[in-house]
């Protein structure tokens, strides 16, 4: 049988991570795993995110998994190290793909990113960017707000708008940047509201394309690729509420998931 790849978020913003690899690589079976239940990760300390992490991890390990995509920035930024220390199998995160993915298009070199507290305060996006280009300008924001609100199945409409409205003030303050980084997988899923108040001048970008792209590298390289011609069905996994999960799905994918994957509820940690 052929072994999936394996990905995992706090909840359901890895989710469209998912929906750049469906597309990227139709073949691969992918299993999810979203840690809704424990959602936000962005609050959390440094440990707790290590700890919450491994345990979707080994969840996932238990499935035979042939590579791991950390589909959450928090996650990332704190453990994705440890992970490719420790993991027989290759393991890349949302930041790097992210970070590369600014630089191609920025063309003033002011960068904004924004994330979760966790995420920001880890300064990861601030050293992966210069640690590319050494002479990007960066300003990064944490929005912790966003995370709870989508969790909630809120994408549109005035409680949104004014969520995001009023937590991107500071950036639209004596800002050059011309290319925003959702540096959290969750963002995309309110990337108009977020275009909208920042302005088309801006070039909003999420990490999902070129993280989808690493991962066709990483498969080629360790000659992981799927060989077999059948459609794949993919595994949905949430530790918490099934309806919300099942209807933020339904909204990234744009129909009814239940011919393409299976959802299931998951218990760890
Ligand atoms: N999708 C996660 C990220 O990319 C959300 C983190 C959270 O749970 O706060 O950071």
């Amino acid at each position: 049988m052929e072994r999936a790849i394996g990905v995992i978020d706090s909840g359901v913003g890895g989710l469209t991570v998912v929906h750049e690899l469906m597309r990227q690589l139709p073949k691969e079976k992918l299993i999810y795993l979203g840690d809704t239940a424990r959602c936000p990760y962005g609050p959390r300390s440094k440990a707790e995110v290590q700890k919450f992490t491994w345990e979707m991890v080994e969840f996932l390990l238990e499935k035979d998994i042939k590579m791991l995509v950390v589909a959450c920035n928090t996650a990332t930024a704190f453990t994705l190290k440890d992970l490719q220390d420790r993991l027989p199998i290759p393991v890349i995160g949302v930041i790097q793909p992210g970070a590369r993915a600014a630089i191609k298009f920025t063309k003033n070199n002011h960068v904004g990113v924004i994330g979760t507290e966790g995420t920001i305060r880890s300064g990861a996006y601030t050293n992966a960017l210069k640690h590319i280009k050494s002479q990007i300008h960066v300003n990064a924001l944490a929005c912790p707000l966003f995370v709870p609100m989508i969790e909630q199945g809120i994408l549109y409409g005035d409680q949104a708008d004014k969520i995001v409205e009023d937590t991107l003030e500071p950036m639209k303050v004596k800002n050059h940047m011309d290319t925003l980084i959702l540096g959290c997988t969750h963002y995309p899923l309110i990337k108009n509201t977020i275009q909208a108040v920042i302005g088309n001048q801006v070039t909003v970008i999420s990490s999902s394309e070129e993280t989808a792209r690493e991962t066709s590298t990483i498969l080629e390289v360790h000659q992981l690729v799927n060989k077999s011609d059948q459609i794949p069905v993919h595994q949905f996994f949430t530790t918490g509420d099934m309806d919300m999960f099942i209807k933020i799905s339904e909204s990234i994918f744009q129909h009814p998931t239940s011919h393409m994957v299976t959802i299931k509820k998951a218990a760890i940690g």
